[in-house]
């Protein structure tokens, strides 16, 4: 990614989603933030924006500098959605048409729809035309202000499936593995993850079939994709339907050996302990948790293990929220991502998402703002997106408001007026 020699944005309302004594959410008024090289060199006050450039070696007259003034807008880092599977192809609107009218997610899968449903058409389609997919939804989640996306795999099931799969999410953009850039595509920021979505139709015929799929998954898979550096974690998605703790654990011990973080899907329809398994795994994030003991939660909280609301999901399946008041008195973080997926969530953007997680999931403006920035990219294992302060990525978004609130209150309202990635202008 190219990015212009300086940026200097003045008059900003700067959110840094890094806390002081009173405020959460670090809103400096009448602000600035400088950038150069890509990162963050400097936030202060607007008046001294010219002086900390010079400062930081920027030259005012060059002619690649950019200014930009934000005219007392709220300035933001860039969103983080640290929970998408953004690669696959077909279209379940005949589904969501029978829930509309009752039908139950576990009902349609065991039917023979459900994640089933998408293997045909994503086996079906070439490399390239899943990456020109999934470049389109990232262009629009772009567009609204994400600038970093997670994209797990999971779509084809087959071993050199999910590679190809992997493959596609480098095709469609920038790949971000833990700051080492990879790739010339375009923004946003896309953090490829091997997902263990579930044991695929052919190989569930008997129990040595299974475990030969989940033995091949853990040794063959995951060391192929650790070598190739093809994603920087391993999700399993751990419920009733998908895969058993057990299998989980084969597959996330696997995982760490390989030397890949780990993340799971856990207690969306059943509770299998798999949030005490995170923990003890020294997980990244622990996402879904509709279903989740006292122990379980006990056990984030003491692993600072971040947990991923999806609500969006959550809303369309028609399902109880999770504890977050629980989660809250704990002290889990709790991050906010969309779970765009064709079955549950085709959701691009964080504006609903934003909009669920305080109206239906309890959270306050500052929990999901920070469950949109900070704390999501603590869920991808990174210090460096989500905040505004020296050293951090040049990622940020200047909003057509002054107020923070206003994006989880005017619901789906498109506020984003302009978007940076690495310090340039993108969107
Ligand atoms: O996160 N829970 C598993 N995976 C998706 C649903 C996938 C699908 O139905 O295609 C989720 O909700
Ligand atoms: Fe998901």
């Amino acid at each position: 990614m190219s990015h212009a020699a300086g940026l200097i944005v003045t008059g900003g309302r700067v959110l840094t989603a890094v806390a002081t004594p009173d405020d959460p959410l670090g809103v400096r008024d009448d602000a600035a933030v400088v950038c150069r090289g890509g990162r963050v060199v400097w936030v202060g006050a607007s008046a001294d924006a010219e002086a900390a450039a010079r400062a930081a070696g920027i030259d005012p007259r060059d002619p690649t500098l950019v200014r930009l003034d934000a005219g007392g807008r709220l300035v933001s880092p860039g969103l983080v959605d640290c929970h998408t599977h953004l690669v696959f192809a077909g279209n379940r609107a005949a589904e969501f048409a029978l829930r509309a009218r009752g039908a139950g997610y576990q009902e349609i899968a065991a039917a023979g729809g459900g994640i089933a449903a998408t293997l045909g058409p994503t086996r079906a389609t070439p490399v390239d035309q899943l990456a020109a997919l999934a470049a389109g939804r990232a262009r629009r989640a772009l567009a609204a202000g994400t600038t970093t996306l997670e994209a797990k795999s999971g779509y084809d099931l087959t071993l050199d499936g999910e590679v190809a799969l992997l493959e596609a999410i480098h095709a469609a953009g920038h790949v971000d593995l833990g700051g080492k850039l990879r790739g010339a595509g375009p923004p946003p920021r896309l953090v490829p993850t091997l997902l263990a979505h579930l044991v695929p139709p052919e190989a569930r015929g008997s129990a040595a079939a299974r475990a030969a799929y989940v033995a091949g998954f853990a040794d063959d898979l995951i060391p192929r994709v650790a070598a190739a550096r093809l994603a920087s974690s391993v999700d399993v998605y751990c419920d009733d339907g998908a895969f058993t703790l057990d299998e989980t654990r084969r597959l996330l011990t696997a995982a760490r050996g390989a030397g890949l973080a780990v993340r799971a899907h856990v207690g969306q329809f059943a509770d299998l302990g798999g949030a005490e398994l995170l923990a003890e795994l020294g997980a990244w994030s622990a996402d879904h948790l509709e279903q989740v003991s006292d122990a379980g939660i006990a056990a984030l909280a003491a692993a600072g293990v971040v947990a991923v609301m999806l609500p969006a999901a959550c809303v369309q399946l028609r399902m109880t929220p999770p504890p977050v008041a629980k989660l809250r008195a704990a002290g889990v973080a709790m991050a906010v991502a969309t779970d765009l997926n064709p079955g549950t969530s085709w959701c691009e953007t964080l504006e609903v998402p934003m909009w669920l997680a305080t109206t239906h999931y309890g959270m306050t403006v500052e929990e999901t703002w920070l469950g949109v920035t900070r704390v999501a990219a603590r869920a991808l294992g990174r210090d460096d997106l989500g905040v505004l302060s020296p050293g951090s990525a040049a990622d940020l978004v200047v909003w057509d408001t002054d107020q923070p609130a206003d994006l989880p209150y005017r619901i789906g309202v498109p506020l984003a007026h302009t978007v940076v990635v690495a310090g340039a202008v993108v969107a």
